[in-house]
């Protein structure tokens, strides 16, 4: 089988692979689509924990079940799949230990046209979505269903704020729509301000051209904040994300975007009885339930462009560079 394979840092070979053999309680399943997300140009860079070369890099794919090992009984050839990140990690809290079964990193990734997975590492496609938008579910859909509806609920008439036109944003976009929420975004450019407004969002604000986005989001809600902030940028816009959110609001801690340490103005937290809550990903658990979701109502993630697999070094390119709006996508 072809494979997509890191041999250094940025260092891309698409190579030939001998064919996995599903194992006991294994299911073998041909890939369609992958999708990438920005931990991918984290461990193509050499920069992401636990991760050594060569390897293939890649954790969120949708494809068809081909065979099933022995034992393997939850799955039928035929049947169409998505990839479930985090493999070990099937319900409730997360432990030490299930961040070293993430795919695409510290297990080998889904860059490839055949994986042979444990029969728990899967979740059903919803029927309504192509390989290509299925492959988009996994990772930033899941930490973004985790941020709405793990440890808090999202009510109708919440307001949700979300950063930029990236794949979690977008899903939490979505999602929080679905939920009945009312969703602010901030992004770069006025061309993309128009895509977040097609997408529902209510109220976009242009950081570039005003970096004071706190200010707006605070206006934009009446004065007393949002309910929540889904925060991708890290260290760069977490003061701006505690300046927006309501007296016993909530922000989800998830991304890196802006660096992975830095100051946080811890008093302006407490005094506002923020909730702040990290985010890594979710289990089996919420990708089913996000799965559901989607189908329940007919929820379509944004893909920005497809690549073939022999252009896979481009397609991080351009994730990197953050011209992009959704998921960008590669055809396996
Ligand atoms: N904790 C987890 O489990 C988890 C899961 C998935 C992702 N993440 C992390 O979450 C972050 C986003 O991931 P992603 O896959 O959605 O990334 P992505 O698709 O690459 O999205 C990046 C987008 O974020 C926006 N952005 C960049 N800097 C910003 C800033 N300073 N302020 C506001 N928006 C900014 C830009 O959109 P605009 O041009 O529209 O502003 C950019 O295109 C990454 O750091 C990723 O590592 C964490």
């Amino acid at each position: 089988m072809r494979a997509l394979q890191l041999t250094a840092a940025n260092t891309f070979a698409v190579t030939s692979l001998p064919d996995p053999v599903p194992g006991p309680g294994q299911v073998l399943v041909r890939w369609q689509a992958a999708a990438l997300n920005f931990r991918d140009v984290q461990v193509a860079r050499g920069s992401y924990p636990n991760t050594a070369f060569p390897l293939i890099p890649g954790s969120d794919a949708a494809g068809t079940v081909e065979a099933c090992g022995p034992g393997a009984t939850r799955w039928k050839p035929g049947d169409r799949v998505l990839t479930q990140v985090v493999q070990g990690w099937q319900a409730g809290e997360m432990l030490p230990h299930h961040p070293r079964t993430i795919l695409g990193g510290v297990l080998p990734g889904v860059l490839c046209e055949r994986s042979a997975l444990a029969e728990d590492g899967l979740v059903a496609t919803p029927a309504h979505l192509s390989d290509q938008e299925a492959a988009c579910l996994p990772c930033a859909g899941t930490t973004a269903w985790n941020a709405l509806h793990g440890s808090g609920t999202t009510r109708p008439g919440d307001t949700v704020l979300v950063q930029g036109t990236g794949g979690v944003a977008l899903w939490a976009l979505l999602l929080a729509r679905a939920a009945g929420a009312r969703v602010l975004a901030i992004t770069s450019s006025p061309a993309k301000a128009e895509r977040l407004r097609a997408l529902g969002a209510e109220a976009v604000h242009d950081y570039r051209a005003d970096p004071a986005w706190d200010a707006w989001a605070l206006a934009a809600s009446g004065g007393a904040g949002v309910d929540h902030v889904i925060e991708v940028g890290g260290p760069g816009t977490i003061a701006r994300s505690i300046a927006a959110v309501r007296f016993h609001g909530r922000i989800s801690l998830i991304g890196v975007l802006t660096g992975v340490a830095g100051e946080v103005p811890t008093a302006a937290l407490f005094r506002k009885h923020v909730c702040l809550q990290g985010i890594f990903c979710g289990p089996r658990t919420m990708t089913t339930a996000l799965a559901r979701a989607v189908a329940q109502h007919r929820l379509r993630p944004v893909v920005d462009r497809v690549f073939p697999l022999d252009q896979a070094a481009q397609a991080f390119a351009h994730l990197a560079s953050g011209s992009h709006v959704g998921k960008v996508v590669i055809g396996l």
